[in-house]
């Protein structure tokens, strides 16, 4: 199991290296029952790296480019998060589908060029709201996890838009179906994500096909996030 705490623009350095230096330690019993990772902005990767380095909880970007380096206003490379010790890397999350442009196409490139690197890859995917309305979401699904290539260390999160920041949930067998589906594209483990929070973490990691989860909102309160990985440990 992976939870894996999507911070989105939230946490300066400063709050990033209090808040892993809680974790490092509240956490530390888990060491061996679930795989961890952070996602600070990437002004707070070098303080999150820096304090978490003596354990066993990975530091990880909300984003990432496909080139090495080049006029890319704005970007950050493969090689710049590695140089820092930054381990993984979020691509295609809804939001920078939604505000920021990106799109298939993109996040493939931003995902090979990442796992070229040496990079672990959480590649995420979902319906929008309107689009599971239509019983659109098995095309919407395999049109995104068409251009991703399997890969060891590539992970793809199912997150449906409309339960993102929303409180709303996928039931449990939507969940499982959509895992299903995506698990039949492609062999590799797939995230739940979308509103998960301490109270229905449970109900939702033990659906078959949901091996761990990407949290938002709840990952930005240490309480709520060590409730999640201690249930994902058990
Ligand atoms: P949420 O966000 O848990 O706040 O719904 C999940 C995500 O966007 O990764």
């Amino acid at each position: 199991m992976l939870i894996a705490g999507n911070w989105k623009m939230n946490k300066t350095a400063s709050e990033a290296a209090e808040f892993c230096a809680a974790l490092k330690d509240r956490v530390a019993g888990l060491e061996g029952a679930v795989d961890i990772a952070v996602f600070p902005p990437f002004t707070s990767l070098s303080a999150a790296v820096r304090t978490l380095a003596d354990t066993e909880v990975a530091v990880g970007a909300q984003n990432v480019h496909w080139e090495n380096d080049g006029a890319f206003t704005g970007e950050i490379s493969p090689p710049m998060l590695r140089e820092l010790g930054v381990y993984a890397a979020i691509v295609g999350h809804s939001e920078r589908r939604q505000y920021f442009g990106e799109t298939d196409e993109n996040v493939a490139r931003r995902a090979s060029a990442a796992l070229e690197n040496g990079l672990f890859v959480i590649a995420c995917v979902g319906e929008l709201e309107h689009e599971r309305e239509a019983g659109e979401t098995e095309n919407v699904v395999r049109r995104q996890v068409s251009v991703l290539s399997e890969d060891d260390r590539l992970v793809v999160a199912y997150e449906p838009v409309w339960a993102i920041g929303t409180g709303k949930t996928a039931t449990p067998e939507q969940a499982r179906e959509a895992h299903r589906f995506i698990k039949e594209l492609l062999d590799v483990p797939v995230l739940y994500g979308g509103s998960v929070t301490p109270g229905n973490a449970e109900e939702l990691l033990a659906q078959e096909g949901v091996d761990g989860a990407l949290v938002g909102g709840a990952s930005l309160d240490l309480d709520s996030f060590v409730a999640i990985c201690e249930t994902a440990a058990r």
